[in-house]
């Protein structure tokens, strides 16, 4: 059984394997007809619990050029709202013949237990669970990253050795935060995050990166700052920042982002709150790669069902526990 749970379980090896697939997937999306028969008479089914725009409609899109049959399942006007648990949905799904389960959920590893349980014998690829891993993100952003600092045509083979990605705001609730921190560092490059102390972690000090309270210390040394949102929807309303003190000291505004060096980039993985870490001069500015993350997304996305389809030589090995 094959699936992708977590950006730990991918080695070094495996994560480039994506990125170079994805970069020729990358190639279909030039092309007249944008279609690939490859995953032609399976179906996947994007299973997801939580709201999203970019990864479900990118999952969709990536399936569709893979020509795929899709089933498209959201929880809001689901039999979910009669109490009907993830095992009997997996299992109704299945009952119409899946081949894989594309799964966004609420709760920190529940793709792990879906893929674990024996509920179901599709492959199962994990599209953000709870505040523990985001992985096909972490992917996209490795592959912005690569185009963008190393080259396109420098970049089949390449990692990220030596680059520093700076990831600024609410690590706490992120699990692109953790996903990027895993994947970034498989891939050799350095990661420094930075928050207020309020919306770090317990354990952080154990990550594989540099912490800093200090945005506008690390601007000069960055390759590359990936702004979070503050995610309200997780937290106490007790516990809300102020915007005009956060933004302050944590968003980047147009001053800030010309204290970066000249090749470095802004990330961003969305939705932006535009005004709060990020203003929109700096939204909207041709260093912000926002749109360009979200097309790359596509093209991992693609990769991944393709060799996880075809069979792929990455697997699910740590347990759903996020280390940090
Ligand atoms: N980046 C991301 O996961 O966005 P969505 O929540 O819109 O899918």
């Amino acid at each position: 059984q094959r699936h992708l749970i977590s950006a730990a379980d991918l080695t070094r090896d495996d994560a480039v394997l994506i990125l170079d697939t994805a970069e020729e997937m990358a190639r279909v999306a030039d092309r007249p007809i944008k279609k690939l028969p490859t995953l032609r008479g399976r179906t996947v089914v994007n299973l997801f619990f939580e709201d999203s725009t970019r990864t479900r409609i990118s999952f969709e899109a990536a399936e569709k050029r893979l020509s795929a049959d899709v089933i498209n399942f959201t929880a809001k006007g689901s039999s979910v709202s009669k109490g009907e648990s993830l095992k009997d949905t997996a299992q109704t799904l299945e009952a119409m013949g899946v081949d894989a389960v594309v799964i966004r959920h609420g709760a920190s590893g529940a793709p792990y237990r879906l893929a674990n349980s024996g509920w179901i014998d599709a492959a199962v690829i994990n599209a953000g669970d709870g505040t523990h891993q985001h992985p096909t993100q972490a992917l996209l952003d490795a592959f912005t990253l690569r185009r963008r600092l190393v080259g396109r045509d420098a970049g089949l083979g390449q990692d990220l050795a030596g680059r520093r990605v700076t990831l600024v705001g609410d690590i706490l609730h992120s699990r692109v935060a953790r996903s990027n921190v895993d994947l970034l560092h498989t891939l050799g490059a350095e990661v420094v995050l930075v928050a207020p102390p309020t919306l770090l972690p317990v354990g952080v000090g154990s990550w594989p990166c540099e912490v800093s309270y200090d945005l506008d210390s690390t601007l000069s040394k960055s390759d590359a700052v990936m702004m979070l949102r503050v995610q309200r929807e997780r937290m106490n309303a007790a516990f809300f920042p102020t915007e005009r003190e956060y933004s302050r000291r944590y968003g980047l505004d147009g001053e800030r982002m010309a204290r970066l060096p000249e090749h470095a980039v802004v990330m961003h993985p969305g939705p932006m709150v535009r005004g709060m870490e990020i203003t929109a001069e700096v939204a909207d500015s041709p260093r912000c790669t926002a749109v360009e993350q979200v097309a790359n997304g596509v093209s991992i996305r693609m990769a991944v069902l393709y060799l996880l389809l075809g069979g792929a030589v990455f697997d699910t090995k740590n347990a759903p526990a996020a280390t940090h």
